[in-house]
């Protein structure tokens, strides 16, 4: 199926383009940038959420979700941005949050009213000591995952802010509200849904309230519906949990058919910092075999902190030691910063992951603004500081809006090493040696080569714990990455001749890899 092997861009909806100068971005910025996108190798355009907010939690709170946030646009914007992606042969994804509303939402409105025939949509107690083995996920902000509401007289569940209160799954109309939520936008013309937190649909007592059967069935009966019901479409679980929990969320080729691999990725910076691929090498090693047609999404970073939630305490305390020099940084279980500044601005380092992510199995999901190397901003609120607006174009504007960048939705990044001066697309895109054309071209060269989609996969031992080896094959191809994760040349023997399948180098008897640098090599004839 096509996402075996696409390349997934994403874009939250206010961060990309200003198409009608209120200094909010909205759907019709994309649809205006879609060139850009066609001509960077994005397959497929992985959208926000875009719906009716109150935003407190960067549109994951939702008070309307077969709507459009009026600062967006409307569902005709939406249908022709579809229309435009479609037309340029590449794919949309939609989020689906699916667990939770915004307590703005009018079934909440209504289920907290006495009496109501909605109260039981939401997750209520009286007891706020209930399912006291559930962990509370946005440890800054909240104490508890129960919440009084004043009006219903209860305590009400929720797993994320307080603002977004769970719906119950035991309830036959909730399963059924959710499900046309998944038919509305499948309906609209989108590709792809990713499912948000979808570990906490159920809640049973004695549990960790994560990954319980109920929760899976139900996911089986959504991708049911979408076989019996469409063609082509797919779902992602977004499931951050250990290795054989998350493989869970494919079922048996009948549930999800995508989920983000969360395990392997603080194992790549941390490697970067140890100089040892151990830790990778580790995690590839314990994630189980999925079923066939089902694919991982790998990503470096996204909207959210890097989340250090799954890793154990010692990684964690390494990581935080290791990539928050100033406190602030973190957020959450997890570190509030982008790739470039993660990587000290050391263009040598970002494109070694690049070269890992692009070539490890799975479909690899880039950040908007990673290909340019963007900042972030930290010490904005919440995880804000990695969705400021893209940089375009040198100046006080950033090419994102006509509007006084004062009224932006979140201003610019100040950061003197990353302002939109020295950071942009336009000064990036005149230039054949910058980040941007390297990042296209390694786009290009991927999509070249579907066995880095759909290929097997097979560590390879290279005698040295910095270079982290692996080949990825099917009957036609085979494909060798070496990568260098030290801050020296290492010399890699091979068993054959190689050719670099980017530059034509040919390797006899063994490759030499300069400090943080990787090859993809295919058998020389
Ligand atoms: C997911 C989203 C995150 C959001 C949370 C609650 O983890 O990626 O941004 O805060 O769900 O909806
Ligand atoms: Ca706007």
């Amino acid at each position: 199926m096509w996402f075996e092997t696409a390349t997934f861009y994403e874009i939250p909806v206010h961060a990309f383009f200003d198409a009608n100068g209120d200094g909010i971005g909205d759907i019709a910025g994309i649809t205006a940038k879609l060139d850009y996108l066609q001509w960077l190798g994005v397959d497929c355009v992985w959208l926000l959420p875009f719906y009716p907010s109150p935003m407190v939690d960067g549109g994951y709170d939702i008070s309307d979700l077969t709507g459009v946030r009026a600062e967006f646009g409307t569902l005709e914007d939406v249908g022709v941005l579809l229309d435009e992606i479609h037309r340029r042969g590449m794919r949309a994804m939609a989020d689906v949050i699916v667990n939770h509303t915004s307590d703005q939402h009018p079934w909440f409105q209504e289920a907290r009213r006495p009496g109501s025939d909605k109260r039981d949509w939401y997750v209520w107690s009286e007891d706020p000591g209930r399912y006291p083995d559930a962990r509370v996920i946005f440890i800054d902000t909240q104490e508890s995952n129960w919440a009084w509401d004043e009006v219903a007289g209860a305590y009400y569940w929720h797993r994320f802010y307080a603002e977004q209160p769970d719906l119950n799954f035991d309830n036959p109309e909730v399963r059924e509200a959710v499900k046309d939520v998944v038919r509305f936008w499948l309906d609209l013309g989108f590709d792809a849904l990713r499912l948000d937190a979808i570990p906490y649909l159920y809640e049973r007592d004695g549990t960790i309230c994560e990954n319980l059967p109920e929760t899976h069935a139900y996911l089986k009966e959504i991708r049911a519906m979408i076989d019996a019901e469409y063609e082509d479409r797919m779902m992602v679980a977004e499931a951050n949990q250990p290795p054989a929990d998350v493989v869970a969320y494919f079922g048996d080729g009948d549930e999800c058919h995508m989920a983000y691999h969360f395990p392997i990725m603080p194992p790549l910076f941390m490697a970067l910092k140890r100089e040892d691929v151990g830790d990778i090498l580790k995690a590839l090693e314990a994630t189980p075999p999925i079923p066939s047609g089902a694919q991982w999404g790998v990503f470096l970073r996204n909207h959210d902190e890097l989340t250090l939630e799954m890793v154990t305490e010692a990684d964690r305390a390494f990581m935080y030691a290791e990539y928050t020099p100033d406190p602030a940084m973190r957020k959450n279980v997890g570190i509030r910063r982008r790739l470039m500044p993660l990587l000290d601005n050391d263009r040598s380092r970002f494109e070694l992951l690049y070269g890992v992510l692009l070539s490890l199995p799975g479909s690899p999901f880039l950040y908007y603004g990673d290909e340019i190397g963007m900042g972030d901003e930290y010490l904005l609120n919440d995880r804000d500081g990695v969705r400021t607006p893209m940089q375009w174009e040198a100046g006080e504007r950033a090419g994102f809006s006509e509007a006084d960048p004062a009224s932006f939705y979140l201003p610019l990044v100040t950061d003197p090493a990353y302002i939109s001066d020295l950071v942009n697309v336009a000064d990036q895109h005149a230039q054949a040696d910058s980040l941007l054309h390297w990042v296209r071209s390694l786009l290009h060269a991927r999509r070249l080569l579907p066995v880095l989609g759909t290929g097997q996969f097979e560590s390879l031992d290279t005698g040295d714990r910095a270079v982290l080896g692996y080949r990825r094959w099917n009957e036609d191809v085979e494909v060798t990455v070496l990568a260098n994760f030290s801050t020296v040349t290492r010399m890699v023997p091979l068993a054959a001749h190689q050719v670099d399948l980017r530059s034509g180098a040919i390797y006899r008897a063994d490759v030499e890899l300069a400090a943080h640098q990787f090859v993809w090599l295919e058998p020389s004839r």
